[in-house]
């Protein structure tokens, strides 16, 4: 039994058989990881549900074509957002689920909620409110310092930015509609973040919608 923020969560063994990385990482397998976000989704309803399964299922299949584990893309998407499940918070919802996947005990999935909103490796270059206390946006300005990224990391920031609640979305699209609920998206976020699809297209020698969307172009998505 764990306790996080004087919440109570509890882990269950998922039922199906781990696969080496799994072990290896410590990762959820699917069922765990769709358990864990359909726990936190009872908690606090919301369009991040559909988000972060659209984020799963491209990540799966950008990360799987980049040569990358396609589970561990999959929970990575599916649980890049978990904070979420404390409440309608902005900044927040990075350090919630970083601290509540390494209380359940998923460093690697810790990292992705993490890093996945700082394409910048910088928590000041972050668009939405700054709800947390100066200690708790310190502890995470620390850890990212002492990040290295790797493909896992960057494949979440990119999917992260074309995945919608309603399917994939062109980068330029759903930048605008997340401008439209936070403040602003810095212009040096945007070349990092906008950077990320040239990275995986030279990765996978393949256009990243198309990846995405299961060959479809993301205008017939
Ligand atoms: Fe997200």
């Amino acid at each position: 039994m764990l306790f996080f923020f004087g919440r109570k969560a509890e882990k269950t063994a998922g039922t199906c058989e781990n696969t080496d990385m799994e072990r290896k990482l410590h990762l959820p397998d699917r069922e765990e990881a769709e358990r864990i976000l359909l726990e936190g989704l009872k908690r606090n309803p919301g369009k991040w549900g559909m988000h972060s399964r659209n984020c799963a299922d491209s990540a799966e299949a950008i990360g799987t074509a980049a040569g990358l584990d396609g589970n561990r893309c999959f929970v990575s998407g599916l649980l890049h957002d978990i904070g979420r499940r404390f409440g309608n918070v902005q900044l927040a919802h990075i350090y919630y689920g970083w601290k509540y996947m390494q209380e359940l005990g998923y460093p690697a999935i810790a990292r992705i909620c993490l890093s996945h909103s700082f394409a910048m490796k910088t928590v000041d270059a972050y668009g939405g409110a700054f709800d947390l206390k100066d200690n708790e946006i310190q502890e995470m300005r620390d850890a990212l310092k002492t990040m290295e990224y790797d493909d896992y990391d960057r494949l979440i920031q990119l999917c992260d930015n074309i995945s919608g609640a309603s399917g994939i979305m062109r980068m330029e699209d759903r930048i605008a509609d997340i401008i439209s609920r936070y403040s602003h998206f810095p212009k040096e976020k945007r070349q990092a973040t906008f950077g990320l699809v040239d990275y995986f297209e030279q990765k996978t020698g393949k256009d990243i919608y198309q990846l995405a969307c299961g060959g479809h172009t993301v205008d017939h998505y």
